[in-house]
C-alpha cells in the first residue's frame, strides 16, 4: 500500500506524472526531498473566528507539529469547517454530519498516514469521529479543552450550567438587566469549551475513555501548559500510528463502546453524548442497544461531582486524576483489556492514574453522587421508539409524576406563547414541545429545555417535568425528557397530545405514558397531518439533511453514511 505523498495520487491517468506534479507543487512551500519522505501526519484546523472553544486552536497545532516533527514525520494542517454551539443557524447539530463528511472526505482526498483531529465544541469531536470511524485511517482525537472557570460576587461560575441558572433568575425578575450584562463577561473568562460535564466535556473524556485520545485529553484546561504538551506528544503519537497502521477499527469495538457509555453513566454526562456515540458506532456497523445502555444506567453509580450534576467544574476534575482515575474507581465494571491509542490497553492507563489524597471530585464506589447511574431509557405510550430521561439532574420528586399537557406545537409557537401571561398553566402541568425532532425542526435543536413560564417562574417555580423530541444541553438540569422517538413530524404519538389530556411519568418504572383511551388516539391518528415542511427545503444540504436524516436511536446519522447501503 501505497505511503505518503504516493498515497491517493491525483486520477491524470499516469501515476509517475501524478507523482512528479504532486512533489513540484509541496517543493513551491519550500519542502526538501527528506521532508517529503516522512510518513505524513495530517491535522484538523477548526478554529474560526466565530468559534472561541477553538480559540486555542493555532497553538495546539503549533505544538503538534513540533511533536509530529520530533517523532520523524512531517505535519501537514489542513481546514475543515468550524461549528460553535452559539453560532450555528438554526443549530448546530443541523450541521454535524455536514462537517463528518467534510472530515471524512478531507482524510481520504489528501495524502496522509495519520490524522490528529482538533476540535472540542460541542458536535465537532462526534463529526470528526464519525469521518475518521468511516475513513478507517490512523487517528488520533486531541480536544481543544476546557476553559477555566469564571466569578461574580464571590461565586464560582461556568458556562453553561450558571448561563441557564442565572438567566432563569432574571427571568423570575430577581438579577436585572445591569447584572446579567455584568455577568455575560465572566461566565466564559477563556478559551475553551464550557467547563462543566456538558456535551464538548462528556464527549471529550468518553473519547479518552474510549481509547482514541491520550491520558488527560479529556480534562486538561484549555489554557493551561498540559494541553500544549498533550498537543505535542498527540503529534508524536501520530506518527506512531502511521507506522503501526493501527486504526480506530482497531480501538472502537463493541467492548470500548461499552466502557465509554458506562463512564458515561458515571460522569452524569450529556444526553446529546448517546446520540453521538450511537452515530460514531453506527459508522463500523456496531449498534447500541438503548434498553442495554438504560440497564447499565441502573448499575453504574454517578462518581463524579461535577457540575450540572454536582458543584464542581472540568478544571477540578482534572486536578483530581481526571479520567484515568475515574476510569481506576469504575474498573470492575470496565473492560480494561481494550486498547488505546496511547499504545497499551485501559489496564496501563489506570495503574498510571494519579491518587490525589484529599480530593471530593471523584467519589468512591461506596459514596456515589446518585446510585442509579446518569441517565435512563424511558418507553411508554408517548415514546414506542424510545425517550431519555438525565435524572441525575432532574428534581427527585417530579420523578413520578402525573400532570396536565400544555402543548406547543413548534419552537414559534413556544417563543410565541410561554410568557404570554394569559397562558393557562400551573406548576404541575407538564410542557409538552412537538415537531423539534431531527427532521421537524429540523436539527432536533437543544429546545427540550423549555423556559419555566414568566409568571411562575416570578412565582418561584424552578422545575417543571418537561417533553418533547428536542435535545437538550448536556450544561443544562431539570426533569426533562428527550428525544422521544418517533419524532412527531414523522408521526410519532407527540403529534397526537392535546392541551388538557393527562400524562404520566414514571422513571423508576422507565415509563411516560399519555392517559387517553385507544379509540380516541385512533381517531385523533385518522384526522393527523404532518407539519409543514421547513421553508427552502427543496434543495442544496437542507434538502439532502431532510431526506437523509435517521432518529436518535440511530444517533442522527446519514442513512446513506451507515455501511451496507
Ligand atoms: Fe462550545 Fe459549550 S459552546 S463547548
Amino acid at each position: 500500500m501505497a505511503h505518503g505523498l504516493r498515497k491517493g495520487l491525483t486520477s491524470y491517468g499516469d501515476a509517475g506524472f501524478s507523482l512528479f506534479l504532486r512533489r513540484a507543487f509541496i517543493k513551491a512551500m519550500g519542502f526538501t526531498d527528506d521532508a517529503l519522505d516522512r510518513p505524513i501526519v495530517g491535522i484538523t484546523d477548526t478554529a474560526s473566528d466565530f468559534n472561541p472553544c477553538h480559540g486555542n486552536v493555532p497553538d495546539l497545532i503549533a505544538a503538534a507539529k513540533r511533536g509530529v516533527m520530533l517523532a520523524g514525520g512531517l505535519p501537514m494542517a489542513f481546514p475543515t469547517i468550524s461549528i460553535h454551539e452559539s453560532f450555528a443557524y438554526p443549530t448546530s447539530m443541523f450541521l454535524r454530519n455536514l462537517m463528518a463528511l467534510d472530515t471524512e472526505e478531507m482524510i481520504r482526498a489528501q495524502p496522509m498516514d495519520s490524522v490528529l483531529l482538533i476540535g472540542g465544541c460541542d458536535k465537532t469531536l462526534p463529526a470528526q469521529m464519525m469521518g475518521a470511524a468511516s475513513a478507517d485511517v490512523p487517528a488520533i482525537v486531541l480536544p481543544t479543552g476546557p476553559m477555566l472557570v469564571g466569578h461574580y460576587k464571590g461565586e464560582v461560575l461556568g458556562a453553561c450550567t450558571d448561563c441557564r441558572r442565572l438567566w432563569a433568575q432574571h427571568r423570575a425578575g430577581t438579577l436585572d438587566a445591569a447584572e446579567m450584562d455584568t455577568i455575560s463577561g465572566r461566565l466564559a473568562p477563556t478559551k475553551g469549551t464550557c467547563m462543566v460535564m456538558g456535551t464538548a466535556s462528556t464527549i471529550a473524556c468518553m473519547t479518552e475513555a474510549i481509547g482514541l485520545a491520550l491520558p488527560g485529553a479529556g480534562t486538561a484546561p484549555a489554557t493551561h501548559a498540559d494541553r500544549v504538551r498533550l498537543a505535542e506528544a498527540s503529534g508524536a503519537a501520530a506518527v506512531r500510528l502511521a507506522r503501526e497502521g493501527t486504526t480506530p477499527r482497531d480501538i472502537l469495538t463493541p467492548a470500548a463502546f461499552r466502557n465509554a457509555l458506562t463512564v458515561l453513566q458515571a460522569i452524569g454526562g450529556s444526553t446529546n453524548a448517546l446520540i453521538h456515540f450511537t452515530a460514531i458506532a453506527g459508522r463500523l456497523g456496531i449498534d447500541i442497544d438503548l434498553d442495554a445502555f438504560d440497564r447499565l444506567g441502573r448499575e453504574v453509580p454517578v462518581l463524579l461531582d461535577l457540575k450540572p450534576t454536582g458543584s464542581h467544574y472540568m478544571e477540578h476534575f482534572h486536578w483530581a486524576g481526571g479520567v484515568p482515575r475515574l476510569l481506576a474507581e469504575l474498573a470492575p465494571r470496565l473492560d480494561t483489556s481494550q486498547r488505546s491509542i496511547a499504545g497499551g490497553t485501559l489496564a496501563d492507563i489506570i495503574a498510571g492514574a494519579e491518587m490525589v489524597p484529599g480530593q471530593d471530585v471523584i467519589r468512591g464506589r461506596d459514596a456515589p453522587i446518585h446510585v442509579g447511574g446518569g441517565l435512563a431509557v424511558l418507553h411508554g405510550s408517548l415514546a414506542p421508539g424510545g425517550a431519555l430521561l438525565k435524572r441525575s439532574a432532574a428534581t427527585p420528586r417530579l420523578l413520578q409524576h402525573e400532570g396536565r399537557a400544555v402543548v406547543f406545537d413548534g419552537l414559534a409557537d413556544l417563543a410565541a406563547r410561554i410568557d404570554d401571561p394569559t397562558l393557562e398553566v400551573a406548576a404541575d402541568d407538564v410542557l409538552v414541545l412537538r415537531n423539534a425532532g431531527p427532521k421537524g425542526a429540523p436539527g432536533m435543536p437543544e429546545a427540550g429545555y423549555l423556559p419555566i413560564p414568566r409568571k411562575l417562574a416570578e412565582a418561584g417555580v424552578k422545575d417543571m417535568v418537561r417533553l418533547s423530541d428536542a435535545r437538550m444541553s448536556g450544561t443544562a438540569f431539570g426533569t426533562i425528557v428527550l428525544h422521544a422517538m418517533p419524532e412527531a413530524a414523522i408521526g410519532g404519538p407527540l403529534g397526537l397530545v392535546e392541551t388538557g389530556d393527562r400524562i404520566r411519568l414514571d422513571a423508576e418504572a422507565r415509563r411516560i405514558d399519555l392517559l387517553v383511551p385507544p379509540e380516541e388516539m385512533a381517531r385523533r391518528r385518522a384526522l393527523w397531518t404532518p407539519p409543514p415542511p421547513p421553508e427552502g427545503g427543496g434543495r442544496g444540504y437542507l434538502r439532502l439533511f431532510l431526506e437523509q436524516v435517521l432518529q436518535a436511536d440511530q444517533g442522527c446519522d446519514f442513512a446513506f453514511c451507515r455501511p451496507g447501503r
